[in-house]
């Protein structure tokens, strides 16, 4: 079995049409990331993008690579890199989780202190709720 690693960012994003273009991000990120064998969470507060995925290292970093350069967020910042035994999401694609319960989880999206120790409370509340 392939190594594999996880990588999250948070990133501002650049939506002019917020709901059909967010639509649009998640379909092509699940096809693709069906396709790799990349799975995930995006959380969206209205403002911020929170995003994690994982998957076998080359697959997740060349996801990550593409994501960067995507003209619909900017300011990407990334965090939380680490190889993983496990994946923390492996039955989600990509789950979007929306603004309601993202300003809920993590109210501080502007001024997210980029911890490991936050980033699994933040999994962990994700999880709970999907629960
Ligand atoms: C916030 C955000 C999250 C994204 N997440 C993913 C993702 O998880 N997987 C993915 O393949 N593309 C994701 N994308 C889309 C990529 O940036 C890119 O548009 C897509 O992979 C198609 O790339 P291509 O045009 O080079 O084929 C995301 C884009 C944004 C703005």
């Amino acid at each position: 079995m392939s190594e594999l690693m996880t990588i999250s960012y948070r990133s501002l994003a650049r939506l002019r049409e917020p709901s059909s273009q967010l639509q649009a991000i998640l379909e092509e990120s699940r096809q693709r990331n069906d396709e790799l064998g990349v799975t995930g969470i995006l959380l969206f507060d209205g403002t911020y993008f929170m995003q994690t995925i994982e998957g076998p290292v080359e697959a997740t970093a060349s996801v990550f690579a593409r994501i960067v350069e995507d003209g619909r967020h900017d300011d990407v910042v990334p965090f939380g890199v680490a190889k993983i035994a496990k994946r923390a999401f492996p039955d989600w694609t990509m789950e979007l989780i929306g603004p309601e319960v993202t300003a809920d989880i993590v109210p501080d999206m502007e001024e997210f202190d980029f911890t490991d120790r936050r980033l699994r409370l933040v999994h962990k509340a994700v999880k709970k709720i999907a629960a």
